[in-house]
């Protein structure tokens, strides 16, 4: 089976599918980790201000490989944890996440990724309208800007980043913009998907009512 998790910045998507994954013992499947490991590569190379991004980012596909452990992403052979959690991380994202090229490329190894395994959680924006359309369980997370801007402040303050609540709302606000906006793949709930607002609601009972639903499916 495969279950696709999608949802704006800071719903709590990872959290709720790591959890789920263990759970259900599924495999981990991290697409936001892919756009990450790319801008990290991007910003490595000194090229997140180029003029031609879709020629920057052809190269980089073509020169890097990436892969999953344990739920964690490898770049080159390098596993990459904190690194692309970075505030500098945030701020070019949407530069990979609007690239055709880029797209194109993550969503097909995407599939790959998850059909080769007998049982997936995908997590990230558009894996259940355009990576995976045909998952049998569709869930699109949400919860309101304030709660999830302070979700990922919470996170960054415990991973030692510092930053200002309100720039980590402006990022937030400025991501949903740029991700509900984009041309290719953007944000929004597919038809048949089942709307879950985690606000005010802990990542217990997100997991145990998407577990639910899988047990009705199976
Ligand atoms: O989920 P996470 O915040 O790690 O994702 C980082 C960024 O990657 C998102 O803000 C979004 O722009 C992009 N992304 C995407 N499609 C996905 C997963 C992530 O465009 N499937």
């Amino acid at each position: 089976m495969i279950i696709a998790i999608d949802g704006p910045a800071g719903a709590g998507k990872s959290t709720v599918a790591r959890e789920l994954s263990k759970r259900l013992n599924y495999k981990y499947l991290d697409t936001g980790a892919m756009y990450r490991a790319i801008t990290f590569e991007l910003i490595n190379r000194k090229l997140e201000d180029s003029e031609d991004l879709e020629k920057v980012f052809k190269e980089i596909i073509d020169s890097i490989e990436l892969d999953f452990v344990d739920g964690d992403i490898v770049l080159n052979g390098r596993i990459l944890t904190k690194e692309i959690r970075e505030p500098i991380i945030d701020k070019h994202v949407s530069k990979a996440a609007s690239s055709k090229v880029v797209r194109s490329f993550l969503s097909s190894e995407q599939r790959k990724l998850a059909i080769n395994s007998p049982n997936t959680i995908l997590e990230g924006r558009d894996t259940t309208t355009v990576v995976c359309p045909d998952a049998q369980v569709k869930i699109f997370l949400t919860a309101s800007l304030d709660e999830r801007a302070r979700r990922r402040y919470k996170e960054l303050l415990k991973k030692d980043i510092k930053i200002d609540f309100e720039e980590v709302k402006r990022q937030i606000e400025k991501r949903d913009k740029s991700d509900t906006t984009r041309e290719i793949g953007p944000l929004k709930v597919a038809e048949d998907a089942v709307v879950i607002d985690s606000t005010e609601k802990d990542v217990e009972w997100v997991v145990d009512k998407i577990f639910s639903l899988v047990r009705n499916k199976r």
